[in-house]
């Protein structure tokens, strides 16, 4: 196949097209504008090879993203580009609503242009995957059952609003036009290449560098863990198999309360990186919360196991350690980062 993949400098669409290149034959146009969240590294690996390819344009230019896709032909799109960091959308809703809504529409209507002028089974194979997130389903009470395919939408921040919107876009253009779509909808990722604003980078690399461990409220929220790469493997699964119309949620059965995941990166860290001035939970600091902090996700990923014949392989200690041991390895990566300031805000330091 020819495969689009928006999002592709990222953290979860370069794990697709790291799995693309090195588990299938399949040929890929990455189509990434380069955000403050993309990184060149991530692809590194595959840029050499004939099979792969970068445009640095927006999914936002609608002219530019059909001129691409007219020229490189793909058999299907897995859209991934987006601004994903829920604190980002709090202090800014302006850009999530902008590439995540205005962006997805542009996208599916280069999309549908294009495969208007397919013909017979070109036409008929052509897919287009929208992944997307759990938290366009709210939030879970304690004893809740976790989310499914069912669960009703009810997003609580402008980073998951945005979301479910372009859900819902990506399903009216597959109801209205008969557009061959369908939606993915996953837990909280986590893995190698991870940008250092999220939860689990910010606590590594903050506990290495011997800086507070910024907890939110007091780590009660629980998130269900995915590891990145199991996650890659189920969307290039879907991406071969998945039915339009259909909807998969994601999710390897990992949820775990905030703190539990911060305790277990430092003991981690004690044993593989043991710090001279004592155990790293000395480090964390319990901070003002998040406003509207969502309490518990979780998925039921039993739909999604059966139909794509796939199964996570990695649970949360496993990918954990594997995750850590790649932080240690890649200092390089995530110190020039951090030395770019990408916006101060909230690198953990102090907020
Ligand atoms: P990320 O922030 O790491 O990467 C997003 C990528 O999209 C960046 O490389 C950025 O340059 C690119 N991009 C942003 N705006 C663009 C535009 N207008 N045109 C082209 N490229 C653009 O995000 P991620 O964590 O890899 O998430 C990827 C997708 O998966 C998102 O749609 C996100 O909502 C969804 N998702 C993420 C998680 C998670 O835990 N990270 C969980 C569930 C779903
Ligand atoms: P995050 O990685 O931002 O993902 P999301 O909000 O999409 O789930 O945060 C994961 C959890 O960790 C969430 O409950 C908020 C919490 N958190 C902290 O306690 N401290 C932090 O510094 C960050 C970034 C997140």
């Amino acid at each position: 196949m020819k495969i689009v993949v928006t999002g592709g400098c990222g953290f979860i669409g370069s794990a697709v097209i790291r799995h693309l290149l090195r588990k299938t034959s399949h040929q890929v146009l990455n189509i990434d504008c380069m955000t403050y969240a993309a990184s060149e590294e991530t692809v590194a690996e595959v840029a050499t090879q004939p099979r792969y390819r970068h445009e640095a344009i927006s999914i936002n230019n609608q002219n530019a993203v059909e001129r691409a896709l007219a020229a490189f032909q793909p058999d299907a799109i897995m859209h991934l580009a987006a601004e994903s960091h829920v604190d980002r959308s709090i202090d800014g809703p302006g850009a999530f609503i902008q590439t995540n809504v205005v962006g997805t529409y542009c996208l599916l209507e280069a999309a549908r242009q294009y495969w208007l002028g397919l013909e017979g089974a070109k036409k008929a194979g052509f897919r287009f995957l929208h992944i997307s997130t759990d938290e366009v389903f709210g939030h879970l009470e304690p004893e809740a059952p976790p989310f499914t395919e069912e669960t009703a939408y009810d997003p609580r921040s402008p980073y998951s609003a945005s979301k479910a919107a372009s859900d819902h876009l990506v399903r009216a253009w597959y109801h209205t036009y008969g557009f061959p779509a369908f939606v993915t909808n996953t837990t909280n990722n986590y893995g190698p290449w991870h940008f250092p604003e999220k939860l689990i980078p910010l606590m590594i690399i903050n506990a290495l560098e011997g800086r507070p461990l910024p907890v939110y409220g007091k780590g009660e929220n629980i998130r269900d863990w995915l590891f990145v790469e199991d996650h890659a493997a189920a969307l290039v699964r879907a991406v071969e198999r998945g039915k339009p119309g259909e909807t998969y949620a994601i999710g390897a059965r990992q949820p775990r309360k905030n703190l539990d995941v911060v305790r277990q990166i430092c003991a981690i860290l004690d044993e593989l990186a043991p710090d001279p001035a004592g155990p790293r939970e000395r480090l964390i600091s319990f901070v003002s919360d998040r406003p509207g902090h969502d309490f518990r996700y979780e998925i039921d990923p039993s739909h999604a196991e059966t139909c794509l014949e796939w199964k996570a392989e990695h649970d949360f200690e496993t990918g954990l350690r594997r995750t850590i041991q790649w932080y240690l390895e890649h200092k390089a990566w995530w110190q020039r980062l951090r030395e770019q300031r990408y916006d101060g805000q909230r690198l953990g330091v102090q907020k």
